[in-house]
């Protein structure tokens, strides 16, 4: 293949410019022209196509957010949308691109790929909630952030001897809440993974007060069907202690990504250019252990990976 394409779409991860860059660079390493396609499919439809040499992602590595920038697209949801699409992308005579996004992002490559279009799947979300991948790019930078507000909110929770419910990013995957609150030492971790007991919460945070312990912290992922404010109420009314509430947002979703990121961003990029190069068929890049792997596209979707429980108990250990 001699001429491709990079978005990304969805929301923005850290790693996520590490990623394009790799793409250009990886591609021009082959002799191939890479186009960069800007605000997802959105941008594929309207024909924001640019193409890309090794300048155009000069000192980029280092930032978070995306400089394709990024959306997430109703028009690209309809056929009379993806045959648009179709059509730009023949009329720039790209055959294949990468897509750097999640869930959505990828049933959207699918689409293109069921007409004709070769499309590589690049994990890039914080969530880390595709299931064929150990990790996605833009997870651990999250975690970090997260991890660095925990360490501030502990302070003035223990200084004010305040219980505090921090609520994390992640739609409907756990592994936030899960990762930051167990290197955070949260008290108690709440993910839509696992049954949400109130009463449990409460006995943890009483017998805590009772042995001496200031700070409470509980780390809420935002899939748990309780509003953390309505969460915190509970929890004062039930322990006595005053609780606030945290709401991280779009503050987890920025920043300079971790090397780990970097890594991950750089390595799955290198693969998808490669079997871009190879005319292989479309595929979902990821992590397994420390091996690169790319499963079918279609098939990665259907991929499930277990919740961690035995982190989750441990963390649980931990916090006592
Ligand atoms: O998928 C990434 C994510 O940040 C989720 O964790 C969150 O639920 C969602 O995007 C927020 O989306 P938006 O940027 O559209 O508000």
């Amino acid at each position: 293949m001699k001429r491709i394409g990079v978005l990304t779409s969805g929301g923005d991860a850290p790693g996520m410019n590490a990623a394009v860059r790799a793409v250009v660079r990886c591609g021009l390493d082959r002799g191939m022209e890479v186009y960069g396609i800007q605000r997802g499919y959105e941008g594929l439809i309207d024909g924001a196509i640019k193409e890309m040499d090794m300048s155009s992602v000069g000192d980029i590595l280092h930032r978070g957010g995306t400089i394709l920038r990024t959306a997430r697209s109703e028009r690209f949801k309809t056929e009379e949308g993806q045959k648009h699409a179709i059509n730009v992308l023949s009329a720039f005579g790209i055959e294949g691109i990468v897509v750097i996004g999640g869930d959505g992002s990828f049933r959207g490559g699918l689409e293109l790929s069921q007409r004709g279009i070769t499309v590589m799947g690049l994990p890039g979300t914080i969530d880390n909630d595709l299931g064929y991948t150990d990790f996605t790019i833009g997870f651990d930078t999250a975690v970090n952030t997260v991890l660095s507000a925990v360490s501030n909110i502990r302070d003035t929770s223990s200084s004010h001897e305040r219980a505090t419910v921090i609520e994390v990013m992640g739609r409907h995957c756990g592994d936030i809440a899960l990762y930051a609150g167990l290197t955070g030492g949260a008290d108690n971790i709440l993910v839509p993974e696992m049954p949400f007991d109130i009463n449990k919460v409460c006995r943890k945070i009483i017998q805590g007060k009772n042995r001496g312990k200031m700070h409470d912290i509980i780390m809420k992922a935002e899939g748990v069907g309780v509003d953390a404010k309505e969460l915190a109420q509970l929890v004062e009314e039930k322990t006595g202690k005053e609780t606030r509430v945290v709401i991280l947002a779009y503050l987890q979703r920025g920043g300079s990504p971790t090397a780990k990121d970097r890594m991950l961003a750089s390595r799955t990029a290198s693969k998808a250019v490669e079997l871009l190069y190879d005319d292989e068929s479309s595929k979902a890049i990821g992590i397994c252990g420390s091996e690169i792997v790319a499963y079918d596209l279609e098939k990665a979707l259907t991929i499930k990976r277990p919740f961690n429980a035995d982190l989750y108990h441990l963390a649980d250990v931990l916090s006592k």
